[in-house]
């Protein structure tokens, strides 16, 4: 499809195209919206367009219809699913409910729907630390990324933390001493790493923070290299926003985001594409943490 017949498609479709920064190249290039988490949840939730094609994993298309009920969501690839997103149970919650007074629930975004159906609050990684510090509560259960949950905790030291042991199967994989010996490689280059990454690994860093923040870190800082703490789908926008900079990738790909290839998302403008489709009651309960989000990140 080229470009003329790609916008005579989605305005056929009444479409908006959303992409993660994860997603490859082709998509990113031909999508309405680029950003992290939390810019694509804001901009899924203001949309006034029949369809979202959501390029990018299974919780964030959930997400789209969660806060925008009335859209149809497509998600190119119906395999395309963060592992993390499972990675705490009901029955973690609930004995945590029972046994620790004064407990705020903290979700990250990267969870199911039937997750955040059950917590007080969804985050992501540009927003968990304001949102954190905000509530009133002293005891924190935060699920299901401990990683960036004890992120998180290092910045609100007045609060208790428990958390569900949960992690980003991809960020987890980067090493401690594989940073180190690019650090050693390159020892004018600024560490940027994505708090996903293990505690050991963000030790090492000048500055952690979301997709968004990184390339933004990356964009005003007078360094001209960079370590990279996070999947190499940023190096796209951090090459078309830093000209002349140089970026050392250490992060293995995701391969869930690699899932939405450009074709698959073609598919969703003719007819093809994967449905989200959630329960009514489900959607109600899992609105409410997504919308305390939205209100205080
Ligand atoms: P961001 O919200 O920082 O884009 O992160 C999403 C994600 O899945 C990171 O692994
Ligand atoms: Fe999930 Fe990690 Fe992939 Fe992000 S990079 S979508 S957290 S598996």
């Amino acid at each position: 499809m080229n470009e003329t017949e790609l916008i005579r498609k989605k305005e056929e479709a009444d479409a908006v195209i959303l992409a993660h920064y994860y997603v490859p190249e082709e998509v990113q290039k031909i999508a309405d919206y680029v950003g992290d988490s939390f810019y694509l949840a804001k901009v899924a939730s203001g949309t006034d367009k029949k369809t979202i094609v959501f390029c990018g994993v299974r919780f964030m298309g959930e997400s789209a219809k969660i806060l925008n009920p009335g859209r149809r969501v497509l998600l190119p690839d119906d395999k395309a699913d963060c592992p993390m997103a499972h990675m705490a149970t009901a029955e973690q919650i609930t004995r945590m409910r029972n046994e620790v007074e004064d407990l705020a629930v903290v979700c990250y975004i990267n969870s199911s729907a039937y997750l955040k159906s059950m917590v007080d609050v969804c985050v992501t990684s540009s927003n968990a630390v304001k949102i954190v510090r905000a509530l009133p509560n002293k005891n924190i259960l935060f699920i299901p990324d401990e990683n960036l949950g004890r992120f998180v905790q290092g910045q609100v030291p007045e609060k208790n933390f428990y958390f569900s042991g949960g992690y980003c199967p991809v960020h987890a994989r980067l090493s401690a001493s594989e940073f180190v010996r690019q650090i050693e490689a390159h020892p004018e280059a600024k560490v940027v790493a994505h708090p996903e990454c293990r505690a050991e690994v963000l030790a090492h860093a000048d500055f952690i923070g979301s997709t968004a923040e990184i390339i933004k870190y990356a964009r005003e800082s007078e360094a001209k290299e960079f370590i990279l703490g996070t999947e190499p789908g940023v190096l796209y926008e951090l090459k078309r926003q830093c000209a002349g900079k140089t970026f050392y990738e250490v992060t293995p790909c995701c391969e869930d985001m690699k899932r939405v290839t450009l074709e698959k998302v073609e598919a969703c403008l003719t007819g093809g594409g994967f449905e989200v489709c959630l329960e009514e009651g489900l959607m109600a309960s899992a609105r409410k943490p997504l919308e305390k989000m939205l209100e205080l990140g």
